[in-house]
């Protein structure tokens, strides 16, 4: 047996470092590490609630909002006001995540994943300039034309002017990006006008016109010569907090466009929240894991066993692989029918099963699923908008309390919980969602999701291009992970 060592794993936000034991040609075990530790948790010990907001917003750069809704929801359970939020507040809220799920999903698909399947070399004129400045490991596999590749290539430059334009609908709202200042506890703090409603509905039928002409086909593209990938980077369990409630509570999971719950041996079912816990066996920590509000959890660099600063969420006992695939499979139990419809359609005319969609080319397809939706479901969130009442609602610090936020980043399922002692808060804690899919090995030994997708995974030589394509699927944002 070799061992190859991928540090860092470029493309993808912060720092990760992907170790593969290979044998006969393929990757026979994998164990992948998160080498920075952030202690935001650590940080809000003794601070005032409201600073929780405020300081975990700025976990991640890229997800900001996620963290900026999973805190508000927080406090919202905390002060008793999860069920009573105004509608227009609510709504605005998932305006403006929801464009921040656009803007990641181009990330993910243009910037970070593309170049995986691209031969650079093939380029001539100003793309062979641009080329010299990307990395790409696409030429040992790449299946598409130079036409192809440079219409790509292409598409990867309109792809930036797009993302701004996802950023300018979210600042529209948000007060500015990457990390907002209109979502509070109770609502939001700005109630726009109606020259900033129809800035956000201009520049999203643009950006829709990109979605449908651009970016889907490509995916399409992608799928069509990299089908052999529904079989590439396979796990086997989903679960999903659900994202973008449609009534006025922030806390009830039954109510939300995307639903919550797990699959686990192909088979749906709901979510029971106190089975998530976090094992901290293969991470430097010292202390006890378990679930959220009781973990006691401080760094400790020479842990015995530890090979990361990710803790390793479980939920039941078992990894979990949370994000795009996730969501796509709970929509498929308990979504949308019309939305279900066009997605039963679209796996059969390729020929896959809902099984193949937590796998490398899954991960694509699912993420083009839920883009296109959401791009609709934005415009009808917007059409539905009635600024004539509050957006926010008040409320009361209380002396005691618990509580939790649950909600969906781009890549997977952020949860907070704090605990209030004092009117301070005494303890929070946080699980993103690459903490979730990069975690290490727990207490039982049993890998995280990213590891045992690697499993099985072919290394031609020296090659990591069919590795490096495997982490990348996942969307993996580490600054998140160790926050
Ligand atoms: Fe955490
Ligand atoms: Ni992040």
């Amino acid at each position: 047996m070799r061992t190859i060592l991928v540090d860092p794993v470029t493309r993808i936000e912060g720092h990760l470092k992907i170790e593969l034991r290979v044998e006969d040609g393929k990757v026979h075990e994998a164990y992948s590490s998160g080498g920075l530790y952030r202690g935001i948790e650590e940080i809000l010990s003794g601070r005032h609630p409201l600073d929780a907001q405020r300081i975990t917003t700025r976990v991640c750069g890229v997800c900001p909002l996620a963290h900026s809704l999973a805190s508000a929801y927080c406090l919202e359970n905390a002060f008793g006001i999860g069920g009573e939020i105004p509608e227009a507040g609510q709504l605005l809220r998932n305006l403006i995540h929801g464009a921040n799920f656009l803007h990641n999903h181009l990330l993910h698909f243009y910037h970070l994943s593309l170049l995986d399947y691209l031969d650079l070399s093939r380029l001539s004129g100003p793309l062979a300039d641009l080329a010299g400045l990307l990395s790409s490991d696409g030429g040992e596999d790449t299946r598409f034309s130079q036409e192809e590749t440079e219409r790509l290539l292409d598409h990867y430059i309109q792809a930036l002017e797009m993302r701004r334009k996802a950023h300018e609908l979210e600042a529209l709202f948000a007060g500015k990006m990457p990390h907002d200042m209109a979502i509070v506890p109770g609502g939001v703090t700005y109630k726009p006008g109606l020259a900033e409603v129809a800035a956000y509905r201009f520049r999203l039928r643009e950006l829709r016109d990109f979605l449908k002409s651009v970016y889907w086909p490509d995916v399409l593209l992608f799928l069509e010569r990299y089908r052999d990938h529904f079989q590439l980077g396979r796990t086997r369990n989903l679960l999903s907090y659900g994202g973008f409630p449609l009534g006025s509570s922030s806390a009830v999971l039954e109510n939300r466009l995307f639903p919550a719950g797990v699959v686990e041996d192909g088979g749906y079912r709901p979510l029971v929240l106190e089975e998530i816990t976090e094992s901290v066996a293969g991470s430097w920590y010292s202390g006890t894991g378990g679930r959220p509000l009781e973990s006691t959890l401080r760094p400790w660099p020479q842990a015995q066993g530890g090979y990361s600063w990710l803790k390793a969420p479980r939920y039941q006992g078992k990894a979990y692989e949370v994000g795009p695939a996730a969501r796509v499979r709970m929509v498929l139990a308990k979504g949308e029918q019309r939305l279900q419809t066009w997605i039963r359609g679209m796996l059969r005319d390729l020929n896959i099963s809902e099984e193949e969609l937590s796998s490398v080319a899954g991960r694509h397809l699912a993420r083009g699923i839920e883009t296109l939706y959401l791009a609709q479901k934005l415009e009808e969130w917007l059409d539905s908008l009635d600024l004539s009442g509050l957006v926010a609602r008040p409320f009361v610090i209380p002396d005691q309390a618990q509580g939790m936020g649950l909600t969906e980043a781009a890549r997977g399922a952020v949860g907070h919980w704090i605990r209030i002692e004092r009117k301070k808060i005494a303890h929070y804690q946080i699980i993103s969602p690459t903490t979730w899919n990069a975690s290490p090995r727990d207490e039982k030994g049993v890998p995280g999701p990213i590891e045992q997708a690697l499993v099985g995974t072919p290394v031609p030589g020296e090659g990591r291009l069919f590795a490096g394509r495997v982490v990348r699927s996942f969307d993996p944002c580490l600054a998140c992970a160790v926050h």
